[in-house]
């Protein structure tokens, strides 16, 4: 493939709204039981800490060589700190503290690579009506410098009913595409909220919880329900070591998977997420196919951390690719 389509991803400006979650990884050596419970001591060796969540999409955005304007809220908490430290020249954050929230924090506890234990630290509510005004200005501010808007809701509080109708409308004013991935994980399926958007990314599971029959012996007739069903422009469905398929400007298309000997699939659809929205529009076929590949090459990486832009340009440049 010709190396040409990700040169361009220097160019393209995401808008980025949706909740971030700092995810800590503590690592150890096991040194016994503990002497009052059946629960393992450890002694701490190192940490380790990354931007999940949305933070995880930019993250991708920028090693892949975009802009990115990222509208997340942090907690007035100790924290939130963490994100102080956070810069990098395409990047423009626009964090706004929620009172009334803790911090999204996930902590892991590992002895080696066993993990051993995980404490989160979520406040799933909804903003309120103030917040929620004040992120749709802000919103409506950026939405005409950008090429795209990506939304990946993991339905911790910050995507309302109200700001999601109102991105969906602004991003049809300003004629912006709108790319959105919902995690059905610890809430029910909200894609429904979706309706009339540019492309929705789902995977089986998220895909079955809009069409119960969805089937991958009859993909492209499934799509095309989930399309009819949510009134989608385009509709990506991304199947792990499978690949993806996809119906892209009316065109059903079918991508391989990139081969990889995979330690850690969780995040994938986030970096899945991010490589397709810096892509050619007119190109889908090999946006899907680099979407795959940075997606397969995420999953190398044991936690949250997006993989180098060098490897995926070498990857292109092989034959075949
Ligand atoms: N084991 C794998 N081998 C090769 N490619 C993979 C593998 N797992 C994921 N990928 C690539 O990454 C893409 C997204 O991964 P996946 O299908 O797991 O999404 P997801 O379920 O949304 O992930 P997440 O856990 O981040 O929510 C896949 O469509 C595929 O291209
Ligand atoms: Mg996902």
């Amino acid at each position: 493939m010709k190396p040409d389509i990700i040169r361009s991803f220097k160019d393209k400006k995401v808008l980025l709204v949706g909740d971030t979650i700092l995810d800590i990884y503590i690592y150890g050596n096991t040194i016994g039981l503990s002497p009052d419970a059946p629960a393992p001591e450890m002694e701490e060796r190192k940490s380790s800490i990354f931007f999940g969540g949305n933070g995880l999409i930019a993250s991708h955005i920028l090693n892949l060589g975009g802009r990115v304007t990222f509208v997340t809220i942090l907690g007035d908490d100790e924290d939130a700190k963490y994100y102080d430290s956070w810069t990098h020249p395409k990047l423009k954050k626009i964090f706004l503290i929620d009172p009334t929230r803790k911090t999204t924090v996930k902590r892991r506890w590992y002895d080696k690579n066993l993990k051993l234990l995980q404490v989160n630290k979520v406040d799933n509510h909804y903003i309120n009506s103030d917040l929620e005004k004040k992120i749709i200005k802000l919103v409506e501010a950026n939405a005409p410098h950008v090429d795209v808007v990506v939304i990946m809701d993991p339905q911790h509080g910050m995507l309302s009913k109200k700001l999601i109708k109102n991105i969906v409308a602004m991003s049809k004013k300003y004629k912006k595409p709108l790319h959105v991935d919902v995690q059905v994980f610890h809430r029910p399926s909200n894609h429904h909220l979706y309706k009339g958007v540019d492309t929705m990314f789902l995977n089986q599971k998220e895909a079955k919880s809009v069409y119960p029959k969805f089937n991958l012996q009859k993909p492209e007739q499934s799509l095309l329900v989930i399309m009819k069903k949510l009134k989608l422009k385009n509709v990506v469905v991304k199947l792990g070591g499978l690949g993806s398929i996809a119906i892209f400007s009316d065109q059903y298309i079918k991508s391989r998977p990139y081969k990889v000997k995979a330690v850690d699939v969780c995040g994938a659809g986030d970096a899945f997420l991010a490589a397709f929205s810096l892509g050619d529009r007119n190109r889908p076929e090999e946006s899907l196919r680099i979407a795959n590949i940075w997606g397969a090459l995420s999953t190398k990486i044991h936690g949250t951390m997006p993989p180098r832009r060098k490897d995926l340009v070498k990857i292109l440049k092989e034959k075949n690719s």
